[in-house]
């Protein structure tokens, strides 16, 4: 099986490092996996003046699954929009197809005191967001900067959605629900958007195939304000693009640190693009501090959602319980008494945990 590597920008080359580490010791104990990596980002623009290099794209192609890092700088802000390290990513999904991304949000009981809220509101929290990942104002056209008649300039971009989109991730979540509490929770604005007006309906109507499943419905502005308030009333979350970009940021908060989430952007085949869900952290890259966690668990996610690996996948996780049960903790999951590690020493805890 073959992995397309990405590391792209700041600390995305350091963490998806220890996240090579542990499929590598994988590998060498008979998972049938072959790296490779390629540039993207920042990297890509730098390696190929395109963020997504045409390489990198048929890499990505022909890979079984893809391994994502991280990427952006402030370097790149300047860049003309179509150069920027984000561009890399959005084409990336849009060409491949993957629309279905899940954002778990998982609180490991070791880091309940880690979180911003009261260990009591998020001991056990276990949610799953999943965001639409190929439409809504993302995509949407027209979009652009303009400048009007009388010389003011204009922004526009466009959120829109076909029926056809919202019925694949409902199915995805459903699905999903189905295999968890069996609640799924949609969230929309529909009160002033009508795109998510019909949002809202072709979710009810998917609904009817899905009598098993709890379906409830929350505006964007009231499912922020429950996510701090009372986070563990939700069991799958469903959201367009936009509304889950911002709530999937909200929602790691809870679990002690963005550092910790994985995801998974999956096609309608099952392949998929597993990334952290933080970003690219130039204020840390290069300082070996970043929390490889987040990366490393995304890669237990591409052996169980793409490469049809459950024992490896449940081997990794295992293995990073394992080290939080021993203390170990980067910068940004630390606590008073436990062991405070860099990036490459928790990599390496975690191969260690594996092999034990
Ligand atoms: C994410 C990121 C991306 C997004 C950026 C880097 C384009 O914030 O994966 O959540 O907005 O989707
Ligand atoms: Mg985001």
């Amino acid at each position: 099986m073959k992995v397309a590597v990405l590391p792209g920008d700041g600390i995305g080359t350091e963490i998806t490092a220890q996240a090579v580490k542990v499929l590598s010791r994988l590998a060498g104990a008979g998972v049938p996996l072959e790296l490779e990596e390629a540039p993207v980002g920042g990297a890509g623009y730098e390696a190929a003046g395109d963020p997504l290099p045409e390489a990198t794209l048929k890499l990505a192609r022909q890979a079984d699954a893809i391994l994502f890092g991280a990427i952006g700088g402030p370097q790149y802000d300047a860049l003309p929009r179509e150069k920027r390290p984000e561009r890399g990513l959005l084409r990336l999904r849009k060409e491949l197809a993957l629309f279905a991304n899940l954002r778990p949000a998982r609180v490991y009981e070791e880091l309940a005191g880690a979180s911003s809220l009261k260990a009591e509101l998020v001991a056990g929290l276990d949610i799953l967001i999943v965001r639409e990942l190929t439409g809504d104002i993302y995509f949407g056209e027209p979009r652009g900067i303009a400048t009007l008649p009388g010389g003011e300039r204009e922004g526009v971009n466009t959120m829109r959605y076909r029926e056809s989109e919202i019925r694949r991730i409902a199915q995805v979540a459903f699905d999903a629900a189905r295999r968890r509490a069996k609640r799924l929770c949609s969230v929309d604005k529909s009160n002033v958007l009508e795109t998510t007006e019909l949002w809202k309906q072709v979710m009810i109507e998917t609904g009817a195939q899905y009598p098993d499943i709890a379906l409830s419905h929350m505006y964007v502005d009231n499912c922020a304000m429950q996510l701090v308030r009372n986070p563990k009333q939700f069991d799958v979350i469903v959201t367009g693009n936009m509304f889950g970009d911002i709530l999937s940021d909200e929602a790691s908060m809870l679990t002690g640190s963005i550092g910790m989430l994985p995801s998974a952007s999956l096609d309608a085949g099952g392949k998929g693009l597993y990334e952290p869900i933080h970003g690219s952290a130039p204020d840390i890259a290069g300082r070996d501090v970043a929390n490889p966690l987040a990366t490393i668990l995304s890669a237990a996610m591409m052996l169980r959602y793409s490469l049809g690996e459950e024992r490896a996948a449940g081997l990794v996780e295992d293995a990073v319980r394992k080290v939080l049960r021993e203390g170990y903790r980067t910068a940004d999951i630390y606590t008073a008494g436990t062991k405070k590690v860099g990036t490459r020493q928790m990599g390496d805890a975690v191969v260690a945990a594996l092999a034990a």
